[in-house]
């Protein structure tokens, strides 16, 4: 009998020690570098001062909902010129206005997109209606 029990606490140990360190083995050879993304367009290069929408850390989480304002006003109300907290203007377009400096979107959005594990076409999909950048190889 209480050779048996020790071996129920034994299963249950390894059970236990595998839950607790699931975390760790899960992610083992899956952890690559988090993609640099890069800024270093035309666009961009000319602009003196190198500046987004809205500060980085904000575009960073934040551009998906800019770009549902964004088509919300201009399909909805008609509007587009989007005024920004220091007052620059920029037209309210996916294809005109952030690929204007985002031209590498291969590079930075699609890298972004693969390594934070989006559905390979999640975002592709909005390039089914809109144009992509021209990219030279
Ligand atoms: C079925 C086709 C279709 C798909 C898919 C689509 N759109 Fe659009 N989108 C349109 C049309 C049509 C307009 C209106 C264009 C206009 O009035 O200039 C528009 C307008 C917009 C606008 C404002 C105007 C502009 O030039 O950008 C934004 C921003 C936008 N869409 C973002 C997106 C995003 C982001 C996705 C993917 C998540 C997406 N759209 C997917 C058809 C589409
Ligand atoms: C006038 C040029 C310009 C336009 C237009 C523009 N961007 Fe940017 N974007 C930049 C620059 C420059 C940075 C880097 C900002 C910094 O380092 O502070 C940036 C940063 C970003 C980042 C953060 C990247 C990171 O390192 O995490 C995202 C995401 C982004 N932009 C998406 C967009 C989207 C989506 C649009 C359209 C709604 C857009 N951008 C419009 C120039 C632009
Ligand atoms: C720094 C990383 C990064 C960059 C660069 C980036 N994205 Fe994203 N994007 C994300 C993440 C992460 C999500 C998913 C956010 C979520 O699910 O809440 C996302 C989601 C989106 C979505 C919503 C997709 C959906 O199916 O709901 C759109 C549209 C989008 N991104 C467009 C763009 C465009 C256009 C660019 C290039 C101009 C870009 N992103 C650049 C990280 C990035």
């Amino acid at each position: 009998m209480k050779i048996y029990d020790g071996k129920y606490i034994l299963i249950g140990l390894l059970v236990f020690v595998g839950v607790i360190t699931f975390p760790i083995w899960f992610n083992l050879g899956k952890a690559a570098p988090p993609p640099e993304p890069k800024l270093d367009t035309p666009v961009i290069m000319q602009m003196a001062q190198k500046q987004c929408v809205l500060p980085r850390e904000e575009m960073r989480t934040g551009h998906m909902q800019i770009l549902n304002d964004w088509r919300t006003q201009v399909v909805r109300n008609g509007k587009r010129m989007y005024v920004a907290a220091d007052g620059k203007t920029y037209e309210m377009s996916l294809q005109n206005e952030c690929m204007r400096c985002h031209s590498n979107k291969t590079q930075f959005c699609d890298q972004c997109h693969t390594y934070a594990g989006l559905k390979l076409d999640s975002t592709p999909y909005c390039w089914t209606c809109h144009v992509p950048p021209k990219e030279t190889k």
